[in-house]
């Protein structure tokens, strides 16, 4: 008999399966649990950790562990967002990766396998059989330019990265279906498929990184060492608080025009050469490509400062948004409000658990 009987009850339940999505960033873990539903993207649960008290530091600081402090971290966050799946699906720094674009003439796009590893090493500083290399072909085919060139979007991580992650998963006892480098997951939650190049600034603890997307492609990436803790410690400084006061008040008033909010002046003062920076480099993109940016989407957990928005908007040119994850999930009504306010936290880690569900089927 070609079917047993249980295999038969599971083909017509289709037991859904959970996934979970875990970005593993320098100032907190964040997690995010998806299922499919009739269809439909449930969000089961969600929750974030801050890894400065796992290093001394305070909360809303990056912080630099070992796999061992970061495993901890992990275990306790999944046991207090009452994650159920152990089916996990992990996020990779783009600190600790490297994504350069390599042109190359079109004949060799059937032959990428074998032509990649001896290009790569044009690209990237170390021995080649010390990285896992991943490639995806940018513009090719029949949009190859004019010079007969491709582009393709060559990536590599180092293997000791890997191996840290593997570890503090087996820590976990989870089975991690993929890692992805985090560029690739904030730009699946971040954004919908528009044709218009945007720019997605992904504002973390100590930089902040911007990416240029084109088609659902990755066209670009920078970073810049400027992040949301450097308005936390320069409000610390300027007004003789504690670095942990700083912090509290800047998550509980950020920008907002209100008279008990002492520390707007040094929030923005510290936050205008950053914004300087993403409007410069979004103005050099758009001038070098001759093209205009139809969007910055705002991602990070740095994106959540109250009152960001407006302030960048004066300041910036092109259209500003908020990137709004958890809008491509189903969740309780009550809950909506809180996890848009969220959300930009989360794009990382949703981008994640959205990949796996597609990858499910
Ligand atoms: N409600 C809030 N208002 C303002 N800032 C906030 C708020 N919540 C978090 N932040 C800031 O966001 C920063 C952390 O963002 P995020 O969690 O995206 O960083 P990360 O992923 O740990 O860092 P990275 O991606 O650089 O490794 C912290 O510096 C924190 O102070
Ligand atoms: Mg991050």
């Amino acid at each position: 008999m070609a079917f047993s009987l249980s295999s038969l009850s599971t083909m017509f339940s289709k037991p859904t399966q959970s996934v979970l999505g875990i970005d593993i960033g320098t100032s907190s873990i964040k997690v995010v649990q998806l299922r499919r539903e009739h269809g439909r993207v449930v969000l089961e649960t969600y929750g974030a950790i801050a890894l400065g008290p796992y290093a001394g530091v305070e909360i809303g600081r990056a912080t630099s562990l070992s796999a061992e402090k970061i495993g901890e971290a992990l275990k306790d966050v999944i046991r207090e967002a009452n994650v159920t799946t152990k089916d996990a699906a992990i996020s990779i720094p783009y600190a600790s990766s490297l994504i350069s674009l390599v042109k190359l003439q079109s004949s060799l796009e059937s032959q990428l396998a074998s032509v990649m590893p001896i290009e790569a090493r044009k690209y990237i500083p170390v021995p080649i059989n010390e990285v896992l290399l991943d490639w995806f072909v940018v513009t090719g085919g029949k949009e190859a330019g004019k010079d007969g060139k491709i582009e393709v979007l060559l990536v590599a991580i180092h293997n000791d990265t890997i191996a840290k992650f593997r570890a503090m998963a087996a820590d976990a006892t989870l089975a991690v279906s993929f890692f992805e480098i985090e560029v690739f997951s904030a730009v699946r939650a971040a954004l919908d498929h528009g044709l218009a190049p945007v720019a997605v600034v992904d504002m973390g603890a100590a930089t902040t990184k911007f990416y240029i997307v084109e088609r659902g492609l990755i066209r670009e990436s920078h970073i810049i060492n400027h992040g949301s803790q450097d308005m936390t410690l320069a409000a610390s400084r300027g007004l003789g608080i504690t670095v942990a006061q700083a912090e509290e008040r800047k998550r509980k008033f950020g920008l907002l025009s209100i008279p008990e909010n002492s520390i707007k002046q040094s929030l923005e003062l510290s936050l205008t050469p950053l914004v300087a920076e993403i409007a410069r480099t979004a103005s050099t993109w758009e001038q070098s490509h001759n093209q205009s940016l139809g969007a910055l989407v705002l991602t990070g957990g740095g994106a959540t400062l109250k009152g960001l928005k407006e302030f960048m908007q004066a300041k910036i040119q092109n259209e500003l948004r908020l990137s709004d994850p958890f809008g491509k999930t189903q969740a309780p009504a009550f809950l909506e409000a809180i996890l848009k306010e969220a959300g930009p936290e989360f794009s990382v880690a949703v981008g994640l658990a959205l990949r796996r569900l597609q990858d499910l089927g």
